[in-house]
């Protein structure tokens, strides 16, 4: 029998609940297929963690996770710990240490779910997001600090061979799609370096994939166009800070930041990838247990697919699609019901 491991790091807050949840679905749909086994274990890297030792991920750890076929995370982020100290000391070591430059971002109106656009019911998109470089490639710095001249530099960072291989995945990724249809996003107006080389180099890459049809959009534009128009949109590519922001719109387009998948994606599979519900860690509703799985468990799915388990990732869709149907949803989608009774709900349906 095949067997994948999969490192679990829930994290922090509601990360903990869902991706508990996740592992229960994901070992329910494991024994339906019967061709293949999940080794799960799970690290306890937490802001909580952090507090106590001074470190989120210990000495050798991204060498120890390496070894895993995939890493399953729900969420950092405490209000005992700055975000920019937990997002660079948990999630963004693992993001860049295993190369994982594409950042896979579905969002599609599941079934008895409401877009809260009136045109929004069709949405079916892949954002496509520049996962390691850009904005957030942590270039820049402070001086003078605290002084009235005080000085900081945010520098984005875009390389050609960043920028070559997300516009190639995007294509990859478009061509697959029913629609064919790709959509730049950038702001080359304004930004007249870094963007002028994302435009240039998607119309250079554009040409080995004569199917697939593209267009081009500035950021500002394309979130009208998100809200109005959203049946002219199919797969979207953009930098690391654009598309973090346009994904979080198409998660609320969608329904709720409950619902919405990511992929941290190496694509050549040269270092695991990272599957992880688009949320944080949700301060307002932790420990209440009243937490949407379902982006986790569509997150689920998505690492299924990468796997290679395409069946088992079809039968687990189909068993959040059949529930979401059928009623059974938690608040954030208008509902009652909480994690335990979705998790419960999910796993008959399986
Ligand atoms: P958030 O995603 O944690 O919450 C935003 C709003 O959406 C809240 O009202 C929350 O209750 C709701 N929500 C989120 N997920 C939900 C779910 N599964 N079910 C029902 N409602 C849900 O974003 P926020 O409040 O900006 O950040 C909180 C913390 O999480 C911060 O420390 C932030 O840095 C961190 N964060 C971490 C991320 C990650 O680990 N990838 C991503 C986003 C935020
Ligand atoms: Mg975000």
């Amino acid at each position: 029998m095949r067997a994948y491991r999969i490192a679990a790091i829930p994290g922090d807050g509601i990360g903990v609940e869902v991706i508990a949840a996740g592992l229960r679905a994901l070992q329910e749909v494991a024994a339906r297929e019967g061709s293949f086994r999940l080794e799960v274990e799970s690290f306890p890297w937490s802001s909580d963690y952090y507090l106590e030792r001074g470190y989120y991920i210990p000495e050798g750890g991204l060498e120890k996770l390496r070894a895993f076929d995939a890493i399953f995370f729900g969420a950092v982020g405490s209000q005992k710990v700055p975000d920019h100290i937990s997002l660079w000391g948990l999630r963004l070591p693992i993001c860049q240490g295993f190369d994982q430059y594409a950042n896979v971002r579905p969002a599609r109106v599941l079934p008895g779910v409401t877009s809260p656009l009136r045109a929004g019911q069709g949405i079916d998109w892949v954002v496509v997001r520049e996962n390691s470089e850009g904005e957030y490639a942590g270039h820049g710095g402070r001086a003078h600090r605290g002084l009235p001249e005080e000085v900081a530099t945010e520098t984005a960072v875009f390389t050609r061979a960043g920028v070559t291989r997300i516009h190639r995945f995007a294509f990859e990724l478009a061509r697959k799609r029913p629609k064919k249809h790709l959509t730049l996003v950038t702001k080359s107006n304004a930004q007249r370096h870094g963007m002028v080389l994302w435009d240039e180099v998607f119309f250079e890459v554009a040409r080995d994939y004569p199917e697939v049809k593209t267009d081009r959009e500035l950021v500002d534009a394309v979130t009208t166009r998100m809200v109005l128009k959203p049946g002219t949109l199919d797969t979207l590519v953009a930098t690391n800070l654009h598309a973090d922001i346009l994904s979080d719109l198409a998660a609320a387009l969608t329904g709720s930041l409950g619902i919405a998948p990511t992929a941290n994606l190496n694509p050549e599979r040269r270092f695991p990838s990272m599957f992880e519900p688009i949320h944080g860690s949700a301060f307002d509703i932790a420990g209440k247990g009243i937490a949407n799985p379902i982006a986790t468990f569509w997150t689920a799915a998505l690492m299924l697919e990468h796997l290679g388990e395409q069946g088992a990732a079809r039968r687990l869709m189909s068993a959040v699609e059949s529930v979401t149907g059928s009623g059974v949803r938690t608040r954030d989608l208008g509902g009652s019901a909480n994690t335990e009774e979705v998790t419960r709900a999910v796993c008959a349906a399986l």
